[in-house]
């Protein structure tokens, strides 16, 4: 009998993620082509995309997600091929993203399928980053959905996605309608990056939120990720200064070199306190922060009159069996900042022309990306996530699940 592998979670982690604990990996029988419902598709995984929300995910806490049960398929989002349809809008070759868990196949109905569409000089794997993702609530009900409660012994907690928020009133102004390009076979890589949730969540956050406009001095903390690195392009296409703080003197290169930050600090560096005294004497516009804790406290200390703080993630926190709130809030008050926090799901009805501006940045080479591909299949998948609160990527993490032989060559 032909099997696939998925990864279930065991067991909730109180801190870190325990390798061989946290996760069990499963052996499925392979879905029948026959077997599928009119519109579903199976949706063979190339690459898995990590991220650091996920340890959220494992927490029985209320948030703007359900948490993942345990026995459940761990919940993520891959780029991959459609290798069986009974949908007319996925034909068996089309390469799609799709919400379908931590594992090599999956029924996914194709409600929850998203073709993958890239500038000419991006790959697939964008499409898990900075050209978006299919990642957002609905499809996550979908994965839930159709994907777990027929096949697995679980009661699904899909129907739970109700975050009581509506999608916030976007400030932006209208997108000039570029065209994008059809994806061609071999640019499998940008899928997963720049095109995904990570280039989206950039360019709501920033643009948004922020509202960066040119003079401004913007700090963004995880500078050297998916979603700084993205961030930090956008601010110097708007005109604005950026300090970069990442966790090695190679990335903070990196963003200076390659990306165009005006500087980026080592926060790892003895020397940092003083490092970013000096490098924010003119005070900080707006912060943009992924890592929240110590560096939070610090921005604040910095912060303008009226500065903004937008609130993206704290992964400094999210392995903490207790979270660290920063002592320095009352600057929110003396210095009237507005802090806001966002899930790029809010802007879920603007992602097509999102994706559209951020495409055609690429295609100019105003916007670069960067894969940090962990080879070897699933099984790799949970070491590589504890890896990611250890820093191990520059730009996007994603596992190679099974390496495309159209698409090898280009990642
Ligand atoms: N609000 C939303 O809708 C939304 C959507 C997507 C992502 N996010 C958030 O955005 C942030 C970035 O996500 P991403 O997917 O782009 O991941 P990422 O930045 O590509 O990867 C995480 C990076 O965080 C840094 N890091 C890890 N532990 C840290 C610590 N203790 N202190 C400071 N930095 C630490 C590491 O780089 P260093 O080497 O620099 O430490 C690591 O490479 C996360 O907080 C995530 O939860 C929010």
């Amino acid at each position: 009998m032909s099997t696939f592998n998925a990864v279930h979670l065991a067991k909730r982690p109180t801190s870190d993620i325990i390798p061989g604990e946290t996760f069990e990996v499963k052996v499925h029988p392979t879905p029948k082509e026959t077997d599928l419902k009119d519109g579903q598709v199976i949706f063979q995984s190339n690459y898995l995309s990590l991220d650091p929300a996920m340890r959220g995910w494992l927490k029985d806490a209320r948030s703007y997600v359900p948490p993942v049960k345990i026995g459940e398929i761990m919940r993520g989002a891959a780029v991959g091929k459609v290798v069986g349809s009974k949908s007319s809008k996925f034909p068996v070759g089309s390469y799609a993203t799709a919400t379908c868990g931590w594992a090599e196949l999956a029924v996914v109905s194709d409600k929850y399928v998203e073709k993958v569409e890239l500038p000419s000089n991006a790959s697939i794997a964008d499409s898990l980053g900075i050209l978006g993702t299919h990642m957002d609530c609905r499809s996550l009900c979908g994965y839930l959905e159709t994907i777990l409660r027929p096949r697995f012994p679980i009661t699904s907690s899909g129907d739970l996605i109700k975050t009581g928020l509506s999608a916030p009133r976007s400030r932006l102004q209208p997108i000039n309608r570029t065209p994008l390009f059809k994806i061609s076979d071999n640019s499998h890589g940008f899928a997963l990056t720049t095109q995904g949730l990570t280039g989206l969540t950039a360019y709501f956050g920033i643009l948004d939120v922020g509202q960066v406009k040119a003079g401004d001095f913007v700090v963004v903390s995880g500078a050297a990720g998916a979603t700084g690195s993205v961030v930090g392009q956008i601010c110097k296409i708007k005109g604005a200064r950026v300090l970069g703080l990442a966790g090695t003197d190679d990335k903070c290169a990196w963003l200076i070199n390659e990306l165009g930050f005006d500087a980026a600090l080592n926060y790892k560096e003895q020397n940092f306190p003083k490092n970013f005294r000096d490098a924010t004497k003119g005070l900080i516009d707006i912060f943009f922060d992924n890592v929240g804790g110590d560096i939070l406290d610090m921005a604040l200390g910095r912060a303008k009159p009226h500065s903004r703080f937008v609130m993206c993630g704290g992964i400094s926190q999210y392995n903490a069996a207790e979270a660290k709130g920063p002592k320095n809030y009352m600057m929110i008050v003396a210095m009237r900042i507005r802090m806001q926090g966002f899930i790029v799901t809010d802007y879920e009805s603007q992602f097509v022309e999102a994706r559209r501006e951020l495409a055609q940045w690429m295609s100019e080479g105003k916007i670069k990306g960067k894969l940090h591909i962990v080879r070897g299949g699933l099984e790799k998948a949970e070491q590589a996530l504890v890896d990611l609160y250890k820093g191990v990527n520059t730009g996007k993490l994603l596992v190679e699940i099974k390496p495309d032989a159209d698409t090898k060559s280009k990642l």
